[in-house]
């Protein structure tokens, strides 16, 4: 078991070596290995965590492997290059606010009122709090459940600038770039603070940062301590600081104790339950034309299991079904959404959130939860 690790580890190096040299073919060759090895550890492994940091691992170098691979078709078909870089650049900074509000939220009640203690009434009124506030707020949960949502409304409720990075997209990144980046992003929010103006740095996938120990990628660990680091800075000043760090994760258990501790807050985003997935069809169907037949404590029921973003796409499904249907038979709008079309969107999606899985957040909000 630790020998395949190591072997693993020691052929990962390697792949990085050969793709950070330019040997393309031969790294394409390397990262397969890799994977293959990663696979068999997957299956030996008895640990969930170590399952799930190989996962991470897999996925990581896949994405590699098919970039180099696409590399190579793209110049074979004499693809244009640049454009190639250009779709696949992912941005990793973002700047903007997407115009959310609370009420765009649903549910979750209990996570605004939290959020209006931490933030928003400190910013109104800072001399109300001689002892200070809590500057770092982690949320964690299923994924799809409003975690990316909630932030962007906080911001926007708090009329707070925001600025985000995305772990995943930074560390996936090769080398370069990242590390400058990430300094202008904390040296614009620090001095953006100074003003009195709420400034909400967000971390994104922040379990991106602490899993890869066994296995390292090329120029991560810097760029990873590097973001750690500038953290720190934030958290470690339990003070009157206008500057708020908040980090989201669908992976809790891959954190490492020292570092959940650091953050004052730490809330669960749960998955929906009856009540709040019958407002969650609500709130996406009440846009569209839907049928007198339509039952939404029944669908409701029926989606047990669906993350608030499965019932989402499911919505979409049907709009867009309707939509083609108005297109494809000459109708003069879209003909009325109906119980029977809303379960045919949820026969091709899934329920994401498994019982399992929500056991494990509930696990780990019992032990290191602070709402
Ligand atoms: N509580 C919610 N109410 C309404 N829509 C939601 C909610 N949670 C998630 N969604 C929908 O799902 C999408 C993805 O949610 P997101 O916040 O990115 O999930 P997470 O960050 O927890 O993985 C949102 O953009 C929104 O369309
Ligand atoms: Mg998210």
């Amino acid at each position: 078991m630790n020998e395949l690790e190591r072997l693993a580890a020691s052929k990962a190096r390697r792949a990085i070596m050969l793709d950070k040299a330019g040997s393309k073919a031969e790294a394409i060759k390397a990262y397969r290995e890799v994977i293959g090895l990663l696979v068999k550890l997957v299956e030996l492994s008895d640990s969930p965590v170590n399952r799930e940091v190989y996962r991470e691992r897999i996925a990581a170098y896949t994405r590699r492997l098919k970039e180099l691979q696409e590399d190579g078709e793209a110049r074979a078909t004499q693809e244009e290059p640049e454009a190639k870089e250009k779709s696949n650049a992912l941005p990793a900074f973002l700047d903007s606010r997407p115009p959310v509000r609370w009420d765009d939220v649903v549910g979750l009640e209990s996570v605004k009122e939290s959020l209006r203690q931490s933030i928003i009434y400190p910013s109104k009124r800072p001399d109300l709090y001689p002892l200070g506030w809590p500057t770092g707020i982690l949320l964690f949960g299923p994924p799809g459940c409003g975690k990316t949502l909630m932030v962007a409304a906080t911001a926007n409720e708090a009329d707070a600038k925001l600025h985000v990075i995305d772990a995943a997209k930074i560390m996936s990144k090769w080398l370069g770039e990242s590390e400058k980046n990430l300094q202008r992003v904390f040296s614009t929010a620090r001095s953006e603070a100074v003003s009195g103006k709420p400034v909400i740095v967000f971390i994104d996938e922040v379990d991106w940062l602490t899993v890869h120990r066994q296995v390292e990628v090329g120029g991560e660990a810097r760029v990873r301590n590097q973001l750690l680091s500038e953290m720190d800075g934030i958290l470690t000043k339990f003070n009157r600081s206008f500057l708020f760090l908040m980090a989201a994760t669908n992976k809790p258990w891959l954190l490492d104790e020292p570092f959940i501790r650091r953050f004052q807050k730490r809330i669960y985003i749960p998955p929906p339950g009856l009540e709040e997935r019958r407002r969650i069809l609500e709130h996406y169907l009440s846009k569209l034309r839907t049928s007198r037949d339509l039952d939404l404590n029944r669908l409701a029921e029926e989606m047990e299991g669906y993350s608030p973003h499965d019932i989402f796409s499911v919505c979409l499904d049907a709009q867009l079904e309707a939509v083609k249907k108005m297109f494809e038979e000459g109708l003069e709008e879209p003909p009325e959404i109906t119980m029977a079309d809303i379960r045919r969107a949820m026969g091709r999606r899934r329920p994401s959130i498994s019982r399992e899985s929500v056991r494990m957040f509930e696990e780990w909000n019992a032990r290191f939860g602070a709402p």
